[in-house]
């Protein structure tokens, strides 16, 4: 099959989107195919979170269109898209600090399908991330940096999704902590058939994990292509990678 013939899980087209009337994101396009990881790149300001709040309903677009699993949900409210499976992980994770961890990863579950579906999918999380089963009863707040990292994605999970939009999951974490967080989730892609769209500041963080990328400057995709192309582009290695 034509890669073109195969049904995207997402399709952003022409998407622009702001604050008020300031734009922060003008004319981006891109698609996630199911089961795939596409990372974002950009600098701090570049409009990653801004690309995520639109897609996943938070923000209304100015215009273009997003298109989620044959659907048209362009402007469609958060909490109508998530239950359709596009679930946003924001940047830091936002859990709520004075709920326990248990209880944050009921809260992932709250729509009908979910919650009817919330006892098998909580033994699934607390297998896929044994440490939050050790923590199940503690502050979420005093979980460290990528405990809580791990905390907001298996919150998500919670939802059922079909798409995983990670804001920036890396930031502040050590290596090896991001290492870990990674692992996991390109584990719940391979068992649970799950599609990512990822942003990230940090290109080999972005794209160690992904199998394309594009790359955000100014609310503006200048630049896309495989994980591999972009890593020994010139252009990002200068910009992005400091090399
Ligand atoms: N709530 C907001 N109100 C007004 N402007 C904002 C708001 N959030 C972000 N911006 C602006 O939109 C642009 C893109 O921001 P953002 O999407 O947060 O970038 P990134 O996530 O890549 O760091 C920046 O110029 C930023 O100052
Ligand atoms: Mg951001």
């Amino acid at each position: 099959m034509k890669a073109g013939m195969m049904q995207s899980i997402l399709r952003v087209e022409s998407l622009s989107s702001g604050y008020g009337r300031v734009p922060a994101l003008e004319g981006v396009s891109l698609d996630v195919s199911p089961g795939e990881i596409v990372s974002v790149i950009g600098a701090n300001g570049a409009g990653k979170s801004t690309l995520l709040l639109t897609i996943a309903g938070h923000l209304r677009p100015f215009s273009g269109k997003v298109v989620f699993d044959g659907q048209d949900v362009t402007s469609m409210p958060a909490h109508e898209a998530a239950p359709r499976g596009m679930v946003m992980v924001p940047e830091g994770g936002r859990l709520f600090p004075f709920m326990t961890v248990l209880e944050n990863l009921q809260l992932g579950a709250y729509h009908r399908v979910a919650r009817e579906r919330m006892a098998q999918t909580l033994d699934e999380v607390m297998a896929t991330f044994p440490i939050l089963a050790e923590r199940r009863d503690q502050l979420a707040g005093r979980l460290s940096g990528g405990e809580r990292q791990m905390c907001a994605v298996a919150r998500a999970v919670m939802s059922l999704p079909k798409l995983l939009m990670l804001d920036e999951p890396s930031l502040g974490l050590a290596p090896i902590m991001v290492d870990r967080l990674f692992d996991k989730v390109a584990g719940l892609v391979e068992s649970k058939g799950l599609s990512v769209l990822l942003v990230e500041q940090n290109v080999g963080n972005a794209l160690r994990l992904a199998q394309r990328g594009c790359i955000l400057d100014h609310g503006q995709l200048v630049k896309s292509g495989s994980a591999e192309e972009l890593l020994h582009d010139e252009d990002v290695q200068r910009t992005y990678m400091g090399l």
